[in-house]
């Protein structure tokens, strides 16, 4: 495909996707070559999650992850993106603070990294009220509702939100605040999938589904789960299409073994001089 018929994709155009009932792939990424492979491979929306902090910098949560170690990561992704529109997650306690720090560290996203949104997970009634706000300030949002992550110590453990129907009227309702309030998208993660069904047909914004079932406008995963590079338990609801956690194992294992049994470097991986040269070479060497 060349560079001129490349469909970049923006937030009008994500939003038609819903209308003509196409389906919206989003993966996270956190680096250049990550982002480029799968820009190239025809992703829509490439999340710079601040998973990042889990399967990237061996965090054992996401509450650790700083700003600065999010627009460090956002940057390359975007120079790598030339279709996809890249997303930069907020992470924990930026968005916490008053308003105008919370919008200033959302603002970083779009000015210094060149991300073209960012996301916020919750939806509380302050929530809200700073979605408005960066709304106001052309910052787009997407919202995070249902499981999420930086709740974790009030949660306890990650595990399926809106199994009862009290929780499932809430994540409801947290979306139609979330329309409401301005976000362009949300996802929606680990929530049942009729519940996720219901947000889905209700509100006229995409929503992206994450453990959430079948029935959302797209599905976002974190690619490290996608291509088996992830440490530990791999949880059901992901689909893992390649195991490259073994295969980099064994490359690593046959590099050892030829670098300790003497096969690597050989003749084949290493440069020569021409004959004459080394004559050359001989002979001053001879005359010193
Ligand atoms: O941080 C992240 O990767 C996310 C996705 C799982 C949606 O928030």
């Amino acid at each position: 495909m060349s560079n001129d018929s490349i469909e970049i994709l923006t937030i009008p155009s994500l939003q038609a996707k819903k209308e003509k009932k196409e389906k919206i792939v989003a993966l996270t990424a956190y680096d250049f070559p990550i982002a480029k492979i799968i820009d190239e491979a025809g992703i829509d929306l490439i999340l710079v999650g601040d998973s990042l902090g889990m399967v990237v910098l061996g965090y054992e949560n996401t509450i650790p992850v700083t700003m600065e170690e999010m627009i460090h990561h956002a940057k390359p992704v975007v120079r790598a993106s030339k279709r996809a529109l890249v997303v930069g997650d907020m992470p924990y306690f930026s968005f916490h603070l008053t308003i105008e720090e919370s919008v200033f560290n959302a603002s970083r996203f779009l000015k210094e990294a060149g991300t073209k949104a960012v996301k916020i997970e919750g939806a509380s009634k302050r929530r809200l009220k700073l979605i408005e706000t960066l709304v106001e300030a052309e910052i787009p949002v997407m919202g995070h509702i249902g499981l999420t992550p930086q709740s974790i110590h009030h949660l306890g453990q990650y595990k399926v939100k809106g199994k009862e129907i009290g929780e499932a009227k809430k994540i409801v309702m947290d979306a139609l605040n979330l329309e409401r309030a301005g976000v362009f998208s949300m996802v929606l993660e680990c929530v049942p999938a009729q519940v996720a069904r219901i947000i889905t047909e209700k509100i006229k914004i995409p929503t992206l589904g994450i453990r959430a079932g079948p029935y959302c406008d797209g599905q976002i995963l974190v690619f490290h789960d996608l291509v088996g590079l992830s440490d530990g338990h791999i949880p059901k609801f992901v689909k893992k299409y390649i195991d490259l956690n073994q295969i980099i194992r064994e490359a690593v294992k046959n590099y050892v073994e030829d670098v300790r049994g003497g096969m690597f470097p050989d003749q084949n991986h290493s440069y020569h001089l021409k004959q004459e040269k080394i004559e050359e070479l001989i002979k001053q060497r001879a005359r010193k």
